[in-house]
């Protein structure tokens, strides 16, 4: 009951800065620097408690024009990829590793995680063959999303490969060879053979009811988002109609079991030949000739939002370079511009990081990189911008460095990057709980918010 109170009084307080806010925005008197250092305290505690106040209300991120949105609040995200989190929750030895990324994560701030719900016919699979699964690692996912939704974390979940990781697109060629299919020639047969697409679709995750927590996985808030597929190429055809016609057909079949739920792509980012005068942008002239094309494949219907990814280390140069800093914030800002002009939807940077085993890495170099990011992301952000949001690749929870390749970020490891972390997911969260539609999203151009967003102390 107490706590009831509070949230009140601290509601009406908050209704009080809000329509403050957007009343300045129409002309009001700007503050001095002491009030807004003051303000900007009173904002900070009135967030805390704004979080709880929405504790029961547990809805369904949605698009709105380019941003996401859930309660009429707008919802930019500052999150994180752990993409084995099913396959752990399948041992009791390791399931209690998806608690811990959640726990750690949370206290970090982050409000989104991508993972993998698909394994086929690997070590461990949930796919055993086409159609058939293993029941225990259902329920290994089942766990991860009531797990999730325990430290209010939201999900992207992925529903296959492109790579041999888990299965993949080459596992469904190699079910098609068992199956007698004897015209299939490559691994990119996957976007194109009918009964390879069959398969594709057979898939039925969004079906699931959730043994925890008994909610059909399409119903459930807690998934924030549908992928098709991670990092999708067909280099077979880098006309890139064969993958086009493929992301056509998937889009609409997710869409159709499930209206509700938000579904992109997985896509790096790469522009193709629709495109000629933005392959400029790429980082490099082999990325426009792998059948992807970032413009065109998400101006399918169906699909909600963009992704990029973004490794300038594989993509550009494994020694490690300031050079490659100027090329994180064109290729960010380029892709940001696009889904604002062409798609007018949100993008969202799904996996970006360094790897630690680079030439000439250091951990003062990742910093500069994860704020470059955050920073690129802020400058859309307090525009309303498209730039939605940014994934780390990638978070570990302690005692799991045996699976760190690299690109591992364990928050209690990493003191500086952890404060990095989380003073842009403060960022984020005030500006969300500061910003509705009833204030015509006009506060974001406040300058009182604009010069909290920037103070580093927040
Ligand atoms: C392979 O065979 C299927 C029918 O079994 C057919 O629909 C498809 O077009 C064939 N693909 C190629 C590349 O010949
Ligand atoms: C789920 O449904 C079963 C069977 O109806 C019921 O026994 C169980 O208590 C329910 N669990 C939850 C978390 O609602
Ligand atoms: C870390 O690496 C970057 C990029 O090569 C370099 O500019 C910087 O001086 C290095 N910092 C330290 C502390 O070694
Ligand atoms: C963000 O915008 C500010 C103010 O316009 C600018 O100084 C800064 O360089 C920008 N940062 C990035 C990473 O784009
Ligand atoms: C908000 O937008 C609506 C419709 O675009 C407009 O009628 C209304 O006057 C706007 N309100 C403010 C406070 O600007």
């Amino acid at each position: 009951m107490e706590i009831f109170r509070v949230r009140i009084i601290s509601f009406i307080f908050l209704l009080i800065l809000t329509e403050t806010l957007c009343s300045n925005a129409f002309g009001g008197s700007m503050k001095n620097e002491e009030d807004l250092k003051e303000g900007q305290n009173d904002i900070v505690n009135s967030i805390s408690n704004y979080g709880e106040m929405k504790e029961d209300e547990w809805e369904m991120v949605q698009k709105r024009g380019n941003q996401f949105v859930v309660n009429e609040q707008p919802f930019y995200v500052n999150g994180f990829n752990t993409y084995w989190l099913m396959v752990f929750a399948a041992d009791e030895s390791t399931k209690g590793k998806v608690t811990d990324v959640f726990k750690q994560a949370s206290s970090m701030g982050l409000t989104v995680c991508r993972t993998w719900a698909f394994n086929d016919g690997q070590w461990r699979a949930l796919q055993k063959s086409p159609s058939v699964y293993d029941e225990n690692v259902f329920k290994a996912l089942d766990f991860v999303v009531s797990e999730a939704k325990k430290y209010k974390i939201r999900l992207i979940l992925s529903l296959s490969n492109n790579w041999e990781a888990y299965g993949g697109k080459a596992q469904y060629v190699k079910w098609g060879k068992e199956a007698g299919l004897h015209n299939l020639t490559s691994d990119d047969d996957f976007f194109s053979h009918p009964t390879l697409r069959t398969y594709y679709k057979a898939h039925t995750v969004l079906n699931r009811v959730n043994t925890f927590t008994n909610i059909t996985y399409k119903e459930d808030p807690t998934i924030f988002a549908w992928e098709l597929m991670n990092e999708p190429r067909c280099n077979s055809d880098p006309s890139g109609d064969k993958l086009q016609d493929w992301i056509q057909e998937m889009a609409f079949h997710v869409k159709k079991i499930d209206p509700k739920h938000l579904v992109e792509v997985g896509l790096e980012g790469f522009y193709g030949p629709s495109t000629p005068q933005r392959v400029q942008f790429n980082p490099n002239t082999y990325a426009q000739q792998v059948g992807t094309d970032f413009i065109r494949n998400h101006l399918v219907l169906g699909i909600d939002f963009a992704s990029v990814h973004m490794y300038a280390d594989s993509w550009i140069s494994q020694q490690i370079s300031d050079t490659h800093i100027p090329f994180v914030k064109s290729w960010m800002e380029a892709h940001i511009e696009d889904a604002e002009k062409h798609l007018n939807m949100p993008v969202l940077l799904t996996e970006f990081g360094v790897s630690s085993k680079d030439p000439g890495y250091n951990s003062s170099y990742r910093d500069t990189l994860i704020s470059t990011v955050y920073n690129t992301i802020l400058n859309s952000t307090r525009k309303g911008g498209s730039g939605a949001g940014s994934l780390l690749w990638q978070v570990f929870p302690d005692g799991t460095d045996n699976m760190d390749d690299g690109y591992g970020i364990v928050f209690s490891k990493f003191t500086s990057t952890s404060s990095i972390v989380s003073l842009q997911s403060n960022r984020m969260k005030l500006f969300n709980s500061l910003c509705s539609s009833k204030c015509n999203w006009s506060c974001k151009k406040k300058n009182v918010l604009e010069k909290t967003l920037y103070h580093d102390e927040l």
